[in-house]
């Protein structure tokens, strides 16, 4: 246990997490030369398509080097490997170390992410991009490893960059900090500097795992995932004890048993153990198929530690473990944006049910309820932190596991009291279209965005346009603020971000946290095609943006809706009133095509006949919406 370490690498996103992680893995020779490639720890494709770090990713490293002891015989303190005179002093003899690093997601969205790789480590590398220098996730990342009470190592990247402001960026990350300057460490990440160094921190700073070595087995589940062969693989950290291939083991909390089929480390591909020991990171074989049975955030235990006790105690204690305290799991967010989520091919519902559950292992932050619309079918309403998230899934459902999907536009919650009472609206479909509303609310968020003084007057601007209220502003020094404000979550949702970036040449970043709910004037935008309510494309907007907002989607279903054999109404409706209104000229057929010569009267007959048919089709017709208009209609 004396040689293990294991850390994260946090940050706002693209300061260059996978790249750091790149280096160390070359630097430790865990992979070939010849299979490196960029970024390689972001192994989905969509990671690697996106360039941003979605999941987690864990890997163990070996590392053999000599610990520069100081006189005491203690480890030297990180800022003083760079003093020369240290470095020139006798060294002691090899030792290897095994490095567990948990490479994490960036944005905002996968906060849940880190937060649960954080609980799996003793200490982080805070790393800070020198050409952009402290921003929005830095901080809150920062927070969560806090309150985790890790060892934190500062580190300023991309000091090779000409845009580097690796002097005004380190002064920012010390005043943050709290420590002395020539505690940040300063590196390139693409080029290597100063890699080295960072690395012999880790061993040097943060600690080496505690636990109880010949303890009951603890080991807490920090991610799992479904493999169809070895059943549910879960991601542990063995905070107590042992566990090895065969044994019989136990979940805590959901009480389900099973055997363990194989163990093993990553590297980052899954390597198989005999046995995994106190202090170490990695997987778990359950065996197991059924989804809810293994859950983030539980406590695997033995079996035979479970048993024994079980009949000495149980009746006090009313537990079947009574003397094995479950470590403390993850408080699973709740979900703040909804959407509802559809096959494509109504004959693919469970299909779409089962990869729903099993995404949920990798991935318990989103939720999903059954329901269905007339248009679509039997489908989910699904609940996300975020919108990224939701595109997030709704990508992963297609590709992992080849189902065509219909993912409506993502909603905030909303709070709606009638005369009957207070009801919760995730989607447009829980609307009371019956009962008069009294009362509508809406979540609000507090956003903290970093920004360059420069931009300020720009971003305030933009805040005031979408309702926001500035609270407060902060000088971080180095001619960059902290501006607080508070607005409403819909608008947050909406392209805030784009808007923010824009406006401040992607200088500026944000954060935010979700506050009390507050009163708002919205009503259910009805889109109706021939005279029929489409319920599936109904949506929630504030009642002064309804008529431009159902004048749009009226005139964009007017271009995708394919024609048909009469002439259609659309129309955009708010409480029984028509908004706007654009028609879809029916298909034209030729019906005279097969006459020749002129007999007018016959192709008058003929005309005359099809416009009555058209007549009545009008009268009785209904249109049916392909799932592709639905697609390109929530395109935003
Ligand atoms: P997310 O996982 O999406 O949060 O991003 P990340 O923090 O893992 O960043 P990533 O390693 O993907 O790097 C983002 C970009 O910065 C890439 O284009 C890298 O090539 C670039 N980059 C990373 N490190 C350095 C560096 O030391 N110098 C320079 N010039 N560019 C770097």
């Amino acid at each position: 246990m004396e040689q293990i370490r294991n850390f994260c690498i946090i940050a706002h996103i693209d300061h260059g997490k996978s790249t750091l992680a790149d280096r160390f893995l070359e630097l430790t020779q865990t992979i070939e030369q010849r299979k490196m490639k960029d970024q390689v720890l972001d192994q989905m494709e969509l990671e690697r398509e996106k360039g941003i770090t979605i999941k987690m990713q864990p890997v163990r490293m070996r590392y053999s080097h000599r610990p520069l002891m100081a006189a005491d015989n203690k480890p030297i303190a990180a800022d003083e490997y760079r003093r020369k005179s240290v470095l020139n002093q006798r060294q002691s003899a090899e030792v290897e170390y095994i490095l567990n690093l948990i490479d994490t997601p960036g944005h905002v969205d996968f906060s849940y992410e880190v937060s649960r790789a954080l609980a799996a480590v003793e200490g982080a590398i805070l790393l800070v991009d020198a050409t952009k220098g402290v921003q929005a996730q830095t901080l809150a990342n920062l927070n969560l490893a806090r309150k985790q009470g890790l060892v934190i190592i500062p580190a300023i990247n991309k000091i090779d960059s000409p845009l580097a402001r690796t002097v005004e960026v380190t002064k920012e990350v010390a005043k943050l900090l709290l420590v002395p300057e020539n505690e940040i460490f300063c590196i390139s990440a693409k080029e290597g500097t100063g890699v080295e160094e960072l690395l012999q921190a880790v061993i040097a700073k943060i600690p080496a795992p505690l636990g109880a070595k010949d303890g009951p087995l603890r080991a807490l589940i920090f991610d799992s995932l479904y493999d169809s062969f070895r059943g549910i693989v879960a991601y542990v950290r063995v905070v107590d004890g042992k566990v090895a291939v065969n044994e019989k083991i136990s979940f805590i909390a959901t009480e389900a048993t099973g055997s363990v089929k194989e163990v093993g480390c990553f590297v980052p591909n899954e390597v198989a153990k005999e046995i995994l020991q106190t202090g170490e990171i990695g997987y778990v074989a359950t065996g197991m198929k059924e989804t809810q049975q293994v859950r983030i955030g539980d406590t695997i235990t033995t079996k035979a530690q479970s048993t024994s006790l079980r009949e000495i105690s149980r009746r006090e204690t009313n537990s079947k473990f009574p003397n094995i305290e479950p470590l403390t799991g993850y408080q699973t967010p709740k979900p703040m944006v909804f959407a509802s989520l559809y096959p494509q091919d109504i004959d693919e519902f469970d299909a779409l049910k089962a990869a729903l559950s099993q995404l949920k292992l990798n991935d318990p932050s989103f939720s999903f309820e059954q329901e269905s619309k007339e248009a679509l079918g039997r489908g989910f309403r699904c609940g996300f932190l975020g919108v990224l998230h939701s595109e997030i899934i709704a990508e992963r459902i297609q590709r992992e596991f080849a189902i065509e999907i219909v993912i409506s536009r993502p909603s905030v919650e909303f709070e709606v009291t009638t005369q009957k009472g207070q009801l919760s609206v995730k989607t447009p479909t829980d609307w009371p279209d019956k009962e008069k509303v009294l009362l509508i609310k809406e979540p609000w968020a507090r956003l903290e965005v970093i920004l360059p003084r420069d931009f300020f007057s720009s971003v305030s601007q933009l805040m005031l346009a979408s309702n926001g209220i500035l609270v407060g502003v902060e000088d971080l020094g180095e001619e960059r603020l902290l501006a607080t404000f508070e607005i409403s979550f819909r608008q947050v949702i909406a392209d805030l971000y784009d808007k923010l970036k824009s406006v401040s040449q992607g200088m500026a970043s944000m954060d935010y946290e979700i506050l009390a709910l507050r009163s708002a004037d919205l009503v259910k935008l009805e889109i109706w095609t021939a005279g029929e309510n489409q319920d599936a494309l109904a949506v929630i907007v504030p009642r002064k943006d309804a008529y431009k907002e159902g004048k749009a989607i009226v005139e964009k279903l007017k271009n995708i809706l394919p024609p048909q054999l009469f002439e259609v109404a659309l129309q955009a409706v708010v409480e029984g009133r028509i908004l706007a209104r654009e028609t879809l000229k029916a298909q034209r057929r030729d019906v005279t095509g097969a006459l020749y010569g002129g007999d007018v009267t016959r192709k008058k007959k003929l005309l005359e006949r099809q416009k009555k048919g058209k007549k009545e089709l009008k009268g009785k017709g209904r249109v049916t919406i392909p799932s592709k208009v639905f697609l390109e209609l929530f395109r935003a």
